[in-house]
């Protein structure tokens, strides 16, 4: 009897540090040794000429979330995670959203409820804190915080969600204390306001002024805000979905500082600019931009060119979907307040869960602009090493849960909606060409993504505590390393 449950052999492995060739073998889920080979396992894998990598953490992903405005999202854990499991992604950070008025510890469980026999890929969660009252504040948040949800997201904009500027020192007072990470959505929301207001009087209601109610400058303000807070406070904080050029000099400047300042972006923000919210002349109809309003809004084409310069030079240590899935069609879905609905009704967010990785391979590795550690560290290892799940996560150790993606590259495939496993009824990068996609997906050792076809079982994901403090966070940048 062999004493493993699998072999990958031949793998062309690459960590956030290195590439090497070996054996990978797996007993009981994780990797139980690395060499060259190895003695025979149950089950084998080819893996000659193709990359071996950890598993995918997306550690920004909205799934099941409740929705105050009568909107709902399409995908459930269920949905969610076999989509993320078939685009490479083998751990996903969703968020237990507190509403205002519910006790923070409800909102997780209510959250585990919704989760409860779903997953099919591991997951760990983030809070939002929308309501920090006094009981919050003192014991909710400091005791979640220690049993294993060590980061909570704070938005500066949005009505149901957003903290005023003294709860916001609040809380990153109490983050601070307990070595959480705040995770910040910032764009100054009296601002937006204003803007959209003016925006509508003058009967520019279309999908495409949404990007016009929240231009850069508002996500600059708020950027350097959050960041003067967490100056203030002395305490490090994550900037959320980073769109451009000028949060990114602040971030820089923060950075530069020795401020412990991280930056997160996403495919949205590489592969979409505000053309794709519509424009005047395009005769799509307000449906087709809808489809790619989120916020903070895509910028243009030089505002890309910052965003991969940053992946490229480290001022980002993550990258995630911040899938956010809403259906076009439906009652409660981006377009039910009407077709003719103004833009500031239109829900915000997009899917992306499973493209997020095919399409930073192709144009990120494959296209010349990231080498493969860079990627890895950008999709999985800062991530876990970012919310306390590394070194279980994020690597190709001997001892790590043997989460691992086999890539196919050199395919020549076109992103299509009806080729993905989400429940949304499209995808904002329909017709993107992709050069690499998963060939297989382990988690755990078992393969839930094999030959372009989901093999996962729904209910086999397990819920991870993250821990406190984090054993190393990843460098806030390259360049003040
Ligand atoms: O537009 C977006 N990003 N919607 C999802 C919620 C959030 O703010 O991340
Ligand atoms: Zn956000
Ligand atoms: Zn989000």
């Amino acid at each position: 009897m062999s004493e493993f449950d699998l072999i990958v052999r031949n793998a062309r492995c690459a960590t956030a540090a290195d590439v090497f060739d070996a054996d990978i073998a797996i007993r009981d889920g994780r990797i139980a040794a690395l060499g060259r080979k190895l003695p025979p396992g149950r089950e084998e894998i080819d893996a000659a000429g193709r990359w071996v990598l950890p598993g995918g953490i997306d550690g920004h992903c909205h799934f099941d979330q409740p929705m105050t405005d009568g909107s709902r999202m399409a995908d459930d854990f269920l949905s969610g995670t076999r989509s993320a499991a078939c685009g490479g992604t083998t751990t996903v950070l969703p968020f237990a959203c507190q509403l205002k008025g519910q006790s923070l510890r409800a909102a997780v469980e209510d959250y585990h409820r919704r989760a409860e026999g779903k997953a099919c890929i591991d997951y760990a969660f983030h809070m939002i804190v929308s309501d920090p009252g006094p009981r919050v504040l003192r014991h909710e948040l400091p005791e979640l915080i220690r049993e294993g949800y060590t980061s909570f997201k704070i938005y500066m904009t949005y009505d149901d969600l957003k903290l005023g500027d003294r709860e916001i020192i609040d809380v990153l007072a109490v983050a601070r204390d307990e070595g959480a990470m705040v995770m910040v959505h910032a764009e100054n929301t009296d601002c937006i306001a204003w803007l959209t207001e003016r925006l509508l009087r003058a009967g520019r209601t279309a999908p495409r002024y949404h990007a016009q109610a929240r231009p850069m400058l508002v996500e600059r303000e708020a950027t350097h805000r959050a960041i003067s807070y967490a100056e203030l406070v002395d305490v490090p904080i994550l900037i959320v979905h980073v769109s451009g050029r000028e949060a990114v000099e602040q971030i820089r400047w923060a950075q530069g500082n020795g401020l412990r300042v991280y930056a997160e972006t996403c495919p949205q923000y590489l592969f979409l600019t505000a053309e794709d919210l519509g424009v005047e002349e395009d005769g799509h109809g307000r449906m087709h931009g809808a489809k790619c309003i989120c916020s903070p809004p895509p910028r243009d084409k030089a505002n890309q060119q910052v965003i991969w310069d940053g992946l490229e030079s480290g001022v980002f240590q993550v990258f995630s979907s911040d899938h956010a899935p809403f259906r076009l069609d439906g009652p409660d879905g981006k377009m039910a307040a009407g077709p003719d609905a103004s833009f500031d009704r239109i829900p915000n967010g997009i899917p992306g869960v499973e493209t997020r990785l095919p399409l930073l391979f192709s144009h990120g590795v494959l296209g010349g602009r990231l080498d493969i550690c860079q990627f890895v560290a950008l999709t999985s290892t800062n991530v876990a090493k970012m919310y306390g799940l590394y070194p279980r996560k994020g690597s190709i150790a001997v001892g790590a849960d043997a989460d691992l993606v086999i890539w196919e590259t050199g395919v020549s495939r076109t992103i299509r909606n009806a080729d993905l496993h989400h429940e949304v009824d499209y995808t904002p990068y329909e017709g993107i060409p992709v050069s690499a996609w998963p060939a297989l997906t382990l988690s755990r050792g078992q393969a839930v993504w094999r030959d372009g076809r989901y093999v996962g079982e729904a209910g086999r994901g397990k819920f991870l505590r993250c821990e406190l403090p984090t054993p190393a966070r990843p460098k806030a940048s390259r360049e003040t390393a």
